[in-house]
């Protein structure tokens, strides 16, 4: 970085620390799957709202791009600089306070570096939920969840994380913040501008801070593990938990027996819990606040009608909460087994819920007619029809190489027949940079040309976050 503009950095923003030497700053160049190594010019770590305006205002004026990260947990590259150095990294994690909880209005105001585990044991010290859940949640950061419009273990019954938001702070390209904290729920006064930023992935702007809707802690809850027949049976066996259980359905989340065998024999202390082998596996979780429920009562009634409308084969209910754990650390480990067994090409689809059986049959015959010798590893939040469609190399190649050379078919392959049942590329991973391309090439062309016009209106000289997105 020049001398000069650090020197003049430091006297416009005095509040604010930059990373500068390449030691300090490398943790941020490189995205969690080490997909992608940018370059930048400094890491700036700004702790106040105010901070990050006088910040994006210097920059917007010296014309230096911006690029904002939180946990840098992301999928898709959107928090990782380009190679050209010339950005300025924005990293939130200092901006990390709750401003407010509201019991009474059931809302919280956190500030965007907060991770997700400290929003969440915010709510519960005051017996409420916040109920945004995924594998990452003690690292990735809410500002992060908000831009890339987070998904995770619980959708199914609360929404992606832009249903969970009420208001907004944001400081746009100039330095100019909009305060949108507002705790409405009611306010039909125009266009929703939140809406833009929830899902921008620091395109527009940067979040700096939410209002947070936040729902009654669960006093019951019961987490059950099934084997279905098949996954149109495990379709249907959704729709019968949500009919007999009164939609309190939390988490609907569907294994493989492969995606399964890939935990037991990668991550140490796991253990089917079925002795006999399946080939469809749920884990099913209900909660209710409140005392009138009977939930237990009512997750053996299904299990009855379940076994005899021929849906499910074998299901277990947990008894204590360590079982509980196990069950939730088979789902949620998935992703540490696939790299530990070399990595897989990951993918992000969803179709309606009716057709996820159809994508399945289709994308696996079409991936098996073209590399008859791969692995899949079929995994996800059924309950949102959505399904991490991963696949592994030949067991005896080499997988990396694989990987380099196969990657961008397969999953054109995949991605095909997502689109064909009417689906999409990315259910909840977004954009960034790794699947730029796919967008371009699968929205409409008004889509992209009102995307490409908010754009512009909003970062006329594209300095937020360049290359990722559009
Ligand atoms: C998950 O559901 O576990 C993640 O979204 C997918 C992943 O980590 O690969
Ligand atoms: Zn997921």
């Amino acid at each position: 970085m020049s001398a000069e503009i650090l020197v003049e950095l430091r006297r416009c923003c005095p509040p604010t620390t930059f990373l500068t030497t390449p030691e300090l700053i490398a943790p941020y160049l490189v995205d969690e799957r080490a997909l992608f190594h940018g370059r930048a010019l400094a890491v700036a770590l700004p702790e106040t709202t105010a901070a990050v305006s006088e910040l994006m205002r210097f920059c917007y004026t010296r014309e230096i791009p911006m690029v904002p990260q939180g946990g840098n947990t992301g999928y898709c590259g959107g928090a990782t600089p380009d190679a050209s150095g010339v950005a300025m990294i924005i990293a939130l994690s200092r901006l990390n306070r709750i401003r407010e909880i509201d019991p009474s209005s059931f809302t919280l105001t956190a500030e965007a570096g907060l991770t997700l585990a400290d929003v969440q044991q915010a709510a519960a010290r005051h017996q409420l939920l916040f109920p945004l859940s995924m594998g990452s949640e003690a690292s990735c950061q809410i500002g992060g969840n908000l831009s890339t419009n987070a998904g995770g273990l619980a959708v199914l019954r609360y929404g992606m994380a832009r249903d969970l938001v009420l208001g907004l702070e944001v400081v746009l390209p100039n330095g100019e913040i909009w305060d949108g904290l507002t705790a409405l729920r009611k306010d039909n006064t125009g266009y929703d501008i939140k809406q833009l930023f929830l899902g921008a992935e620091g395109t527009l702007g940067v979040i700096t801070a939410a209002v947070l809707k936040l729902y009654p802690a669960s006093t019951q809850r019961e987490t059950a593990w099934l084997a279905a027949v098949d996954l149109s049976a495990a379709c249907a066996l959704l729709g019968l938990a949500r009919r007999l259980l009164n939609d309190c359905v939390t988490s609907f989340e569907y294994l493989s027996l492969a995606a399964l065998e890939l935990v037991l024999t990668q991550v140490p202390e796991t253990r089917c819990p079925f002795a006999q082998v399946y080939a469809h596996h749920v884990l099913l979780e209900v909660s209710v606040s409140g005392e009138s429920s009977d939930l237990r009562r009512g997750l053996l009634k299904l299990f009855e009608v379940a076994e005899r409308e021929q849906l499910v084969l074998d299901a277990v209910l947990t008894e204590t909460l360590a079982q509980r754990a196990d069950l939730w650390r088979l789902r949620e480990k998935i992703p540490a087994a696939e790299r530990a067994a070399g990595g897989s090409i990951k993918h992000d689809v969803s179709v309606a819920i009716a057709g996820v059986a159809e994508l399945v049959d289709r994308a696996s015959r079409a991936v098996l007619a073209e590399f008859p010798a791969v692995r899949f590893s079929l995994y996800g939040h059924l309950g949102d029809g959505n399904l991490h469609f991963n696949i592994l190399a030949p067991a005896t190649v080499d997988a990396l190489a694989f990987r380099a050379r196969n990657a961008e078919r397969i999953s054109m392959l995949v991605h095909t027949q997502a689109a064909e049942l009417n689906g999409s590329f990315s259910a909840e991973h977004g954009v960034g940079q790794l699947k730029r391309d796919l967008l371009a090439a699968t929205k409409s062309p008004v889509a992209l040309m009102l995307m490409r016009q908010i754009k512009q209106t909003l970062d006329p000289k594209g300095l937020m976050n360049p290359g990722k997105v559009l």
